[in-house]
């Protein structure tokens, strides 16, 4: 396959960006909720007749540490970790039962299980923690409920419990189908391992399964990258999410097992994700933002198409609530009004919730003008193009981008930004016009991975 890199603009235009799951950017929060802040905002963004929410459930446990990995989580083969985790879980979710009583009122459109590896508790534990929560809420009508799951750790028996508990969609981790790749990341997973799962999943009838795969990674050539593509096709999952490998070393030191020379640099690294793009989108999957793609009938390409794609911590999703509330270690949570992280380091989150107080780590409530640009850089995320609030800010768009529109990367047209189909793999550069807060202060340190 011919593809055609332009070298000088990555060159050009490879810089540390955030990947803009939240605005403002995680390392931008100043201003943390109060306890009595932070429930009056889910009370009020529940209060009208037609709010809905969402639930995220962290799950930090792994039992082998992939080497790439830049997630919250935590290495052990304890098990016994198991019954006390699910029960703080399960006491933090009494805390807002009691102080929101709208959580058990208004419909909960979503449900994800995350981590780490939530398929590290057993299925007694999975059925201890979900059950309960899932018997007194109110499930809307289109209710999904989805879990990441590690396909060398993943059990039929757990997909049965799920199902029965009224899972709908899987979302495996695969990132690379080449052993040599497997063995530099420290993860061997058996092509067989992969499918096996995938067909069990389907014959159970779960609507969805995807798959996490990741570009850039130790080793990964056009040749072996094209097969794992050719490989991800012939099972067809629903979706695929296409990761940019994050390169943060700075934050999880063990990225560093391999070498820098082992990495694929800029333009080759650009060239995996655009041949994997003409194989994917050949094969009739729709390419989704900046890194997902879908079957056409699926959801999230029915999203792109109706313009409700939306984007949070998780990444792109169909759904749009009001509140995401995030329970367990780590979990950040969303309102209108603000953002709010669950201690990071387990012992916190635990002595917080042994005293019966919420397990606040940190937050932010956003100003007028951060919700105005979160909503900005949520439309280009998910839309390509966003509206400018006045005159004033299309000028400075103008003289802000100039480079960006000479390269016919975005267009200014009336009183739009767009973003060409040239400048899609700079989205992220594009947003930062929208960031008041890392246009006042660049970071001191290193903070994001480059947008390439
Ligand atoms: C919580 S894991 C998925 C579930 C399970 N732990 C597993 O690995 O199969 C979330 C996903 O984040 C992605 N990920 C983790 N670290 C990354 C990094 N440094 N760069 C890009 N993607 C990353 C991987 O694709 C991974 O599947
Ligand atoms: S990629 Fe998944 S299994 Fe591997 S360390 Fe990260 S969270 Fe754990």
């Amino acid at each position: 396959m011919n593809i055609h890199i332009d070298t000088a603009l990555l060159q050009k235009y490879d810089l540390p960006v955030p990947r803009y799951t939240s605005y403002p950017t995680v390392p931008y929060w100043s201003i943390t909720p109060s306890g009595e802040q932070w429930i009056s905002h889910l009370k009020d963004a529940l209060s009208t007749s037609e709010s809905s929410w969402s639930m995220y459930m962290h799950i930090p446990y792994c039992e082998t540490l992939c080497t790439f990995c830049g997630c919250n989580t935590i290495i052990t083969k304890n098990h016994d970790l198991e019954n006390m985790y699910v029960e703080l879980i399960l006491k933090e979710w009494e805390l807002y039962k009691k102080a929101v009583p709208q959580f058990k009122e208004k419909p909960l459109k979503q449900l994800h299980l995350g981590g780490g590896t939530p398929t590290f508790l057993s299925p007694a534990s999975l059925e201890k923690l979900l059950a309960p929560i899932l018997d007194e809420v109110v499930k809307d009508e289109n209710f999904e409920a989805s879990i990441e799951v590690d396909p060398r750790r993943t059990s039929v028996e757990q997909l049965k419990v799920l199902k029965k508990l009224g899972f709908n969609r899987v979302s495996m981790g695969v990132q690379d189908f080449s052993p040599e790749v497997q063995r530099l990341i420290n993860r061997i997973q058996p092509y067989d391992i992969t499918r096996d799962l995938t067909l069990a999943a389907r014959e159970m009838g779960y609507a969805s399964v995807n798959y996490d795969l990741i570009y850039g990674l130790a080793k990964q050539t056009t040749e072996s990258f094209t097969e794992t593509i050719q490989k991800t096709i012939e099972l067809r999952p629903d979706r695929i999410a296409l990761y940019s490998f994050a390169l943060v070393p700075w934050i999880k030191p063990a990225q560093r097992l391999f070498k820098d020379e082992d990495l694929p640099v800029a333009e080759e690294k650009r060239k995996l994700y655009e041949l994997a793009r003409a194989q994917l989108t050949a094969a009739g999957y729709v390419e989704i933002g900046m890194d997902h793609f879908a079957l056409p009938d699926e959801n999230l390409s029915l999203s792109l198409k109706n313009k409700t794609l939306h984007r949070n911590f998780m990444g792109y999703t169909d759904h749009r609530t009001d509140v995401l509330l995030g329970l367990g270690v780590s979990a950040i949570s969303e309102s209108p009004y603000s953002f709010h992280q669950n201690e990071k380091v387990s012992a916190m989150y635990e002595a917080a919730l042994n005293k019966n107080i919420l397990p606040t780590h940190r937050g932010h409530v956003l100003s007028e003008e951060d919700r105005i640009r979160r909503q900005q850089i949520l439309n280009l995320m998910t839309q390509y193009e966003v509206g400018f609030t006045d005159e004033d800010q299309k000028k400075s768009a103008e003289n802000y981008l100039s480079e960006m529109v000479k390269d016919q990367l975005v267009a200014v047209e009336s009183n739009k930004l767009k973003v060409t189909e040239k400048g899609k793999p700079f989205l992220r550069n594009a947003c930062v016009f929208f960031d008041e807060h890392l246009k006042r202060k660049q970071p001191a340190d290193k903070l994001f991975s480059k947008s390439i």
